[in-house]
């Protein structure tokens, strides 16, 4: 919202005709101003690294929950975090709280909101429930009351009604309903935060990438040295790495994010927030992220996506078995999310693991070795003492993050060997 100053005056040529000269000032932006209450959702195990980003960004009353952060934060907040933060999947505006414990209830409370101060009749809307220790059950119905209760209102009001759209709604609205009291946010990010736009989800399943962000931050790397996966897959690990290195947003090439189709949307602030991202982008130094995979198919693949992102001049991909993997550096930081044995014969999955082991110890002296993991019982058989179990969640697989300190130097090289002699079966 800008003031404009209205200043009225005589031209001495036309002494008859009064002028008027608008003059801009301050721009109020009003909403922008107000701070409100946030909810970033995020990855079990994550909630601290996305309270540490939120807090760089200048968030306050920041409270880790479970596999969400609260915080505080103004409309200018909110559109940097859903552009800036790499573990976030959401950025959630809580609007009201109200009891339902039936779906009348729930009907009732959701009819006493005025609806049209939100979207208009043309645009459409999604309606997503999460149910914990409540009376009602079924989250598809009690969305499917709560649609209803928002599309009676449009009809008694317009005679007419919004469409659904559960795909790309105009406003997502989330219902949290939790022993019964009922949190109505609004989901500002739309498509979650994870899927950036520089992979396509037509091939196997990959990492998720809020996720190999998450695993690349918990590694402490540097951003300067090297950087290796010798199972990259299609490259999402490199690239979340890249993007951290070259201070990259990580939604910068997203299409469309949920607040932009909001009525208080301030596309000039949304502008400038992202020309300031792009400003402060670094650019490509000597390459030093590499990834290599046994199948050719993969590589392409994750080259592709390389490409997408616009980091072909800092990251090398090519196929190469890890068996065969040779260090391009001295020193360096292994990050790999390895098969779990899921779709392959355990006999294979335990000699690819030992053979990992064997590969690190021999090849990458010198080296921090981060290996993300869903099978505990496989993992014992890299058969290497480990520096770091943490525990960590890919969707609904308990995983660990394990790190490995590779020791160059005969001495504790050593000390090293006898010791994963002892821990060799240690408990994960
Ligand atoms: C869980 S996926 C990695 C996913 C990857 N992080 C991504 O984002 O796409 C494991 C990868 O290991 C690769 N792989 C399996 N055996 C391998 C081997 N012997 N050498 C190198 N890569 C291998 C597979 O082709 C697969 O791409």
């Amino acid at each position: 919202m800008q003031l404009i100053l209205a200043v009225f005056f005589r031209n001495k040529f036309y002494p008859h005709k009064l002028n008027i000269l608008l003059i801009p000032t301050l721009n109020l932006s009003l909403p922008n101003r107000f701070i409100v209450i946030l909810v970033a959702k995020t990855f079990a195990g994550c909630e601290s690294i996305l309270a540490e980003e939120l807090a760089h960004l200048g968030a306050t009353n920041i409270r880790e929950l479970t596999r969400a952060v609260e915080f505080e934060g103004d409309q200018a907040l909110m559109y940097k975090a859903n552009l800036h933060c790499r573990t976030a999947l959401r950025i959630l505006k809580p609007y009201t709280t109200f009891e339902a414990s039936d779906e009348e209830m729930l009907y009732e409370n959701i009819q006493a909101i005025d609806w049209s101060e939100h979207f208009s009749l043309e645009q459409t809307f999604a309606i997503n429930t999460t149910l914990n220790l409540s009376n009602m059950t079924h989250s598809q119905y009690v969305s499917l009351k709560a649609k209803d209760a928002i599309v009676d209102q449009f009809r008694d009001k317009y005679d007419d009604r919004p469409n659904v759209d559960t795909e790309q709604p105009d406003l997502r609205i989330h219902l949290h309903i939790y022993d019964n009291q009922c949190t109505l946010s609004f989901d500002s990010s739309g498509e979650s935060l994870h899927k950036r736009g520089y992979r396509d989800y037509t091939n196997q399943a990959p990492i998720n990438e809020a996720l190999a962000a998450a695993l690349v931050i918990t590694s402490g790397w540097d951003k300067e040295s090297t950087l290796a996966d010798y199972m990259c897959g299609s490259g999402t690990i490199l690239i979340e790495a890249a993007m951290i290195m070259r201070n990259i947003a990580p939604n910068k090439f997203k299409h469309r994010f949920g607040f932009e189709t909001w009525k208080d949307y301030d596309a000039k602030l949304w502008k400038s927030i992202y020309n300031d991202a792009i400003y402060n982008e670094k650019p490509a130094g000597t390459i030093k992220l590499y990834g290599s995979d046994i199948s050719g198919a993969v590589i392409e693949k994750a080259k592709e996506n390389i490409e997408n992102a616009g980091l072909s001049d800092t990251i090398i991909v090519r196929k190469n078995p890890f068996e065969r993997f040779k260090k391009p550096s001295d020193s360096g930081t292994l990050i790999c999310n390895p098969p779990y044995g899921l779709r392959i014969e355990p006999k294979d999955i335990l000699a690819m693991y030992q053979k990992m082991g064997d590969v690190m110890k021999q090849e990458l002296k010198g080296w921090t070795c981060w290996i993300f993991t869903g099978n505990l019982e496989v993992a014992k058989f890299i058969g290497l003492r480990t520096t770091r179990k943490i525990p960590l969640y890919n969707g609904p697989i308990e995983c660990r993050y394990l790190k490995y300190e590779i020791y160059d130097g005969s001495k504790k090289a050593k000390k090293q060997n006898t010791e994963e002699e002892l821990n060799s079966d240690e408990e994960l």
